[in-house]
């Protein structure tokens, strides 16, 4: 193709596919399946690849995000982003119409639509392409936030054809994480954290407390692709004025539902009070079912020339009101309290309340937190108590009724011992929550270390899973996860239930840790906050374990971005003999314990090979996959054709990727598959470019 034709292509690709987002994403009614949208795009990734200078401002290829910003811009609204005037009950509202009968003396019609629970935006267009971006800030000026808002997949970055919007125009919107964004994200954390080592105290702490603050965190990340992969979604409500071609607020909802934004089908033109009380009682009710949270109803005056009448005070415009819902909370019965025992020892309250209704969902438990928090609600056995539910993921008792208390109640006591071992629980200085010491003899707490060793993300050993540790624990075959490498199939099938195949399949897969990367080894070893991200870190800054060992509590600080609690903690990990003892363990039972340096042009085993990456992984990014294939004299490539050598299949590989390598008859490496292939053996370490296949 010459340039010209590229550059027709990559409009028409751009074109196209813009529409058949619109369809999906907006208007629910796709017009195309997502093979052919997945094909499509690839086609225009790689056109853009080879092209930069022909790719378009608004490619749909912006919705992965791709730009990391050092600090956001601040711009200054054309006009101040204000805020609404809030009302609790219908009587603000009355108050509300009579005020705006008092100066408009004609009939008024209001629009009611949802009060939308997340972040105020503005949004720019051009010639109908989305140029601008920005947040609310102070309402006066906010921060430029384009390229993350370009990753929602229902803001449009090019309008419809049909639009009848002005050429220049401004419009202002709500971005929301609907539920089920929320919840993966949280999940996604709470995995992390626990995962880390972190008390339940601290999860409680840093995971998200509701939707709105998950999507002000993701708005302010500077990493438009880690953005992309929140599923932020957005409603737009208000277009500034400046000499719009419409009369009223229905008129511009209509334009901008017409041009391609998503403006939701939840508003309601009102032509009285009563309808308008009807709309804020439906929605009260109904709110619940809803895919995102919203706290309210907006009341807006529908005729543009009835909202210049009515004016702005310096705050927010007399002709819109809010009215906000009440908290839903409810009241249930305290049935029991169980005490649960985390990996570290780390004991969390829960409590077990006689099922009840609340924000659509059956609530069955709730947090307690810690001692502190159990007193300060000065809870009671078999209390009544008010569950609150705000957005939160985990709803929470707020207080107790204390006329509903029977006089024999007694006070809730913290236990004194462990539930699973039975020895004392100790509170640590300056933390809420109690543990239990008895790190070795516990056996939650083991079979949590050992879970957390052969987990996935650790070490991956997809033949044992949490069940088969318990199994293994309770049969007395092993005691910490070090005890795994003197596992033999002959000792393990004499347990019930394990098979020759599985018991093989355990021992090989102890076997392959042993190719597995210092980083991963150092997060293995279960050392409190050092996870996954602050272990691969720590492992490229000191290189070896001995180096870690060794380090100052001053000299690990000095790693970057690692904080002093996690400094403290490794610096107190190693200060223990038997923690010294494990990695000695570990070095017998011949796991890395240093940094495997590839360096280019010395070891060379994927020499010429055209290689394709798909799916995702887990020890490795798509980046670091990649750049790995390069150092060891790979190639590249995004498309699989006669010509690929080799596919790396991670998870959620594609369908038609698979069918195209599977007809072709190309060797498919997993990601294992791909360690063993790349790591060299000593011989090879010091040969010139071998070729292994
Ligand atoms: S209209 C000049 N409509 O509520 C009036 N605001 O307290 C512009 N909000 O900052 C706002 N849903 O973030 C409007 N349907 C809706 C809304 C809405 C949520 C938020 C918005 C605003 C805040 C005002």
């Amino acid at each position: 193709m010459d340039t010209a034709a590229i550059a027709i292509r990559i409009l028409q690709l751009t074109n196209d596919l813009n529409a058949h987002n619109h369809a999906y994403y907006t208007l629910s009614s796709p017009t195309i399946s997502d093979q052919d949208f997945d094909f499509l795009l690839k086609e225009l990734e790689q056109l853009e690849q080879d092209n930069p200078a022909l790719a378009l401002p608004y490619s749909p290829t912006k919705r992965v995000g791709g730009s990391v910003s050092k600090n956001f811009n601040t711009v200054l609204h054309k006009a101040p982003m204000l805020s609404l005037s809030n009302s609790y009950n219908m009587e603000d509202i009355k108050d509300f119409h009579e005020r705006l009968e008092k100066i408009i003396d004609e009939p008024i019609e209001y629009v009611c639509e949802l009060k939308y629970d997340g972040l105020a935006i503005s949004l720019h267009y051009e010639n109908g392409i989305f140029v601008q971006g920005v947040t609310r800030g102070d309402g006066i000026q906010g921060d430029e936030i384009t390229a993350n808002l370009q990753t929602i997949k229902s803001l449009p970055l090019q309008l419809q054809p049909s639009s009848n919007l002005p050429a220049s125009f401004e419009v202002r919107g709500e971005v929301i994480l609907p539920h089920s964004s929320f919840q993966k994200m949280n999940a996604k954390r709470l995995q992390e954290l626990e995962e880390d080592g972190y008390s339940p105290e601290e999860i409680t702490n840093l995971l998200y407390k509701n939707a709105r603050n998950a999507a002000s965190g993701t708005l302010k990340l500077q990493d438009s692709k880690e953005v992309a992969k929140r599923g932020l979604d957005c409603f737009l409500y208000f277009m500034v004025q400046n000499n719009l071609p419409f009369a009223t607020h229905e008129e511009s909802l209509n334009a901008l539902a017409k041009a391609g934004f998503q403006v939701g089908t939840y508003y309601k033109k009102c032509t009285s009070l009563d309808e308008v009380t009807a709309f804020i009682t439906h929605w009260e009710t109904n709110r619940t079912t809803l895919p995102f949270d919203t706290d309210g109803v907006v009341i807006k005056v529908n005729s543009y020339a009835q909202q210049k009448m009515a004016g702005n005070t310096s705050k927010s415009p007399r002709w819109a009101i809010a009215y906000k819902y009440p908290t839903q909370q409810v009241t249930s019965i305290l049935e029991s309290i169980t005490y649960q025992v985390g990996r570290t020892g780390a004991i969390t309250p829960v409590a077990n309340l006689q099922a009840v209704q609340l924000g659509g969902t059956t609530v069955r438990r709730a947090s307690l937190h810690n001692e502190d928090f159990i007193k300060e609600l000065d809870l009671h056995e078999k209390d009544t108590v008010w569950v609150e539910k705000g957005g939160e993921v985990i709803p929470k008792i707020t207080g107790v009724v204390i006329e509903n208390r029977e006089s024999s109640s007694t006070p809730v006591c913290f236990i004194t011992e462990c539930p699973e071992c039975g020895s004392i629980l100790h509170r640590k200085a300056n933390e809420a929550a109690y543990y239990c010491l008895n790190e070795a003899g516990c056996s939650t707490q083991q079979i949590g270390k050992i879970a957390h060793f052969v987990s996935r993300k650790v070490m991956n050993i997809q033949a044992i899973g949490e069940k088969t540790v318990a199994s293994l624990y309770t049969n007395g075959l092993i005691k910490s996860s070090i005890d795994l490498y003197n596992l033999t199939i002959e000792n393990i099938l004499k347990l019930e239930g394990f098979q020759l195949t599985s018991a093989q399949n355990i021992v090989e897969g102890v076997k392959a840790t042993t190719l597995m990367p210092f980083e991963k080894v150092l997060y293995a070893i279960g050392i409190r906050y050092v996870g996954e991200t602050v272990s691969k870190k720590i492992a490229r800054y000191f290189k070896n374990i001995d180096a870690i060992m060794n380090a100052t509590l001053e000299e690990i600080n000095e790693v970057g971005e690692v904080g002093e609690k996690i400094a403290e903690s490794l610096f107190n990990f190693f200060q223990i003999q038997e923690n010294k003892d494990l990695v000695q363990n570990f070095r017998i039972a011949g796991l890395q314990l240093e940094i495997q340096q590839i360096e280019a042009g010395t070891f060379q085993p994927l020499l010429g090979k055209s290689i394709v990456v798909s799916g995702t992984f887990n020890t490795y990014s798509r980046d670091e996959i990649k750049s790995l294939i390069e150092k060891l004299g790979g190639k590249n490539v995004s498309a699989i054709s006669a010509k690929t050598d080799i596919v790396i299949a991670g998870e959620k590989m594609g369908a038609e990727k698979l069918k195209k390598a599977q007809q072709l008859n190309i060797t498919m490496l997993d990601e294992n598959a791909f360690t063993l292939l790349i790591t060299p053996t000593e011989a090879e370490n010091n040969t010139e470019n071998p070729t292994l296949f």
